[in-house]
């Protein structure tokens, strides 16, 4: 009797040790996990400040430290002082991913419950400049989102090489299942993008919205904001699409041909489109929701409407806006030109026309580019910055490290900082 009580003592005691014992490791491990949180934010800031220019500065709009960005792009020694990370350097670092991650500060856990409820997917269409691109992912990389590359099929086979080391650190970053040779203003510029996007949306049913980009394309968000944002959307897409202007008719009444790896136009009259419906003028450039996506690799009249576009030319600037306009497509608004958006009022992409660069308070849409102009379109300079940040697009096109570095630094290290300390900018 006596015996069987102490052993009855005995079990419980263990019980209540073993209890007490529990709590004190839970609490341990969750004081620890906060410290390594802590820690870990610390290192996540971006400080590197290759070019002595200070961000903050640039970030408020400072015309001599402005100045002073453009002074540096000129001194002698600026190529040499500059780390330029090559195809080959990033082959090296993705041989140990622990490392290349925490070297180049990846974010490796979400920032928040909101984001990590939020998935958005990404297609980036690339053929060179590896370091923009690892800057590029490295910006919008979360561990929730997923992100398809596309390299052209003309990259070299270095750039392919390093492309996929950097793709192999990550689980959520792949390369697209099939490859195009993109050819200027032709089909396969459109094609690459539906090879991501059949690729994303076969892969896995969490994402909510698709964002497409560029090698020369920066965040102007945080993942956080850019989740906002797209919350807010509640479904609907966001894209430029307005009137066709006459002179772009010809690139769809006429048929197009790629010979001697360009596009060219023919004196052959194509059909007109499908279903009698009205052609808009757009950008490459979309915010589209899952439905969307859909309904484009699925619609039969979705497919009629991609099939006749295929012998056009830029199917990408009108494809995309016209999709927008049809009524049974998800997420889409009305074709009546009370719904046309322009690019400014799309949230997809900042981009600065030089025809349409002047005195803001004299009726111009921005003011003149402060970097450089490819085909008429600014690259940026550290001069945009201040004007860029205060807009609602999610992304701005170009820039270029070869153009002006210190505007991507402060960029980049503006919006980690945001990430990171969220509150303080509110
Ligand atoms: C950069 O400029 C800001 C604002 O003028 C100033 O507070 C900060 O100390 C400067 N940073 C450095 C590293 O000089
Ligand atoms: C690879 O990286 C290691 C460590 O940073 C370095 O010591 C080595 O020289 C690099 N190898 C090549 C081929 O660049």
């Amino acid at each position: 009797m006596l015996i069987r009580k102490l052993r009855h003592c005995k079990v419980n005691c263990v019980r209540i040790f073993l209890c007490i014992a529990l709590t004190a490791v839970t609490l341990m491990l969750v004081k620890n996990h906060n410290k390594t949180l802590f820690f870990s934010k610390r290192n996540l800031e971006l400080e590197e400040n290759q070019d002595h220019v200070n961000c903050t500065k640039i970030i408020n709009g400072d015309i001599e430290e402005i100045q002073n960005a453009k002074l540096e792009l000129i001194r002698v020694d600026h190529k040499k002082r500059h780390i330029w990370l090559t195809e080959k350097d990033f082959i090296n670092m993705t041989r140990d991913c622990y490392s290349f991650t925490r070297d180049r500060k990846y974010i490796l856990y979400p920032l928040s419950q909101e984001e990590s409820e939020f998935p958005i997917a990404y297609s980036i269409v690339v053929h060179h400049k590896i370091d923009m691109l690892e800057r590029l992912l490295r910006s919008i990389y979360m561990p929730q989102n997923y992100y398809c590359i596309h390299f052209d099929k003309k990259s070299s086979e270095s750039f392919m090489a390093a492309v996929k080391a950097i793709a192999s650190c990550f689980e959520n970053v792949f390369i697209a299942s099939q490859l195009e040779n993109v050819v200027y203003a032709s089909w396969t510029r459109v094609q690459a993008d539906l090879n991501c996007m059949k690729d994303l949306y076969d892969g896995n049913t969490r994402w909510k919205y698709l964002i497409n980009l560029c090698g020369m394309d920066f965040p102007m968000k945080t993942n956080r904001e850019i989740v906002q944002v797209l919350k807010a959307l509640k479904g609907e897409n966001s894209l430029e699409s307005e009137k066709m202007p006459g002179n772009k008719e010809f690139r769809w009444k006429k048929h197009f041909e790629i010979a001697n790896g360009g596009i060219q136009k023919t004196n052959i009259d194509k059909e007109p489109p499908p279903f009698q419906i009205q052609v808009f003028s757009g950008s490459a450039y979309f915010i589209v929701s899952r439905a969307f996506v859909g309904h484009v690799l699925e619609n039969d009249n979705a497919r009629t409407l991609l099939e006749w576009s295929k012998d056009t030319y830029s199917p990408d600037e009108f494809l995309w806006a016209t999709l927008n306009r049809i009524s049974d497509v998800p997420g889409s608004v009305p074709a009546n030109s009370k719904y046309d958006v322009s690019d400014m009022n799309s949230i997809a992409r900042f981009v600065k026309w030089q025809y349409w660069e002047g005195d803001v308070a004299k009726g111009a849409p921005y003011p003149p580019c402060s970097g450089t102009h490819i085909r008429s379109i600014c690259v940026f300079g550290a001069g945009d910055l201040q004007f860029m940040l205060k807009q609602h697009h999610l992304f701005a096109n170009k820039f270029d490290v070869d153009v002006d570095p210190s505007a991507i630094q402060c960029l980049e290290q503006h919006l980690r900082h945001k990430a990171l300390y969220p509150n303080s900018y509110t």
